[in-house]
């Protein structure tokens, strides 16, 4: 079983947007697959809950508690993580003791790069993730292509060594979705073909 916890301490980035998208992306390709929702909002149990019956089933966990953590039903492919605001004490550890990959959402924003970048330092430093037991995956979210933000953030990111593997763009499609309980891998349309291809990178590092 692949478990992927979204996580960053920055607010707002886009953990249940990435979260909820990844677990669309990988029931539509026919896997058996779990959101669990780490973070007391409980944004990513509002999204299962609006989902409608004939979209392709994503079980709903609520893992907010440390004591409800791991449990999965054995024919679970995949687990899904919406990770907390702060990614501190004894449930983080938990939770990245689960992991098997961590997706951290940037926005293209000075402030959210200098978060970041303690986030992650933060994160490399820990003995799973040194010992390869677990990989780091930066998607820059929300962007605007051939924007200076972006060019900014992916110099950044050049320079500390650490790689991105996926550009979000901003679009309103996001929302929209998750208001009804889904995201652009449900029932594809043709507008939506273009954000589709940005999380191909991705999603074959993820089931790679
Ligand atoms: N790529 C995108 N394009 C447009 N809007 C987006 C995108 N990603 C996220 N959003 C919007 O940004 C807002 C914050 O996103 P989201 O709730 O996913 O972030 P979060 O990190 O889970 O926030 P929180 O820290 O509150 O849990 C939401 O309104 C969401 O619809
Ligand atoms: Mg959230």
């Amino acid at each position: 079983m692949r478990t992927i916890l979204v996580a960053n301490r920055k607010g707002g980035c886009g953990k249940t947007t990435i979260a909820t998208t990844i677990a669309a992306a990988l029931a539509a390709r026919g896997q058996s697959v779990a959101l669990a929702d780490a973070d007391r909002q409980k944004s990513a149990l509002k999204w299962i809950d609006l989902r409608p019956k004939d979209a392709a089933q994503i079980t709903g966990l609520n893992w907010t508690k440390t004591k409800d953590l791991g449990d999965v039903r054995s024919q679970i492919d995949t687990v899904v993580i919406d990770g907390p605001g702060a990614l501190t004490g004894a449930h983080a550890e938990m939770l990245i003791a689960e992991a098997t990959e961590i997706v951290v959402p940037v926005l293209p924003s000075i402030f959210d790069t200098a978060s970041t970048d303690r986030f992650l330092a933060k994160i490399e430093k820990l003995k799973k993730i040194r010992k390869g037991k677990a990989e780091i995956h930066i998607v820059a979210n929300r962007i605007r292509l051939k924007s200076l933000a972006l060019a900014r953030l992916e110099s950044h990111l050049a320079d500390t060594g650490r790689p991105l593997i996926a550009r979000i763009s901003d679009r309103i499609a996001y929302s929209n979705l998750a208001c009804e309980g889904l995201a652009i891998f449900d029932s594809p349309c043709r507008e939506t073909a273009p954000l589709r291809n940005q999380w191909q990178p991705l999603l074959l590092a993820l089931e790679g």
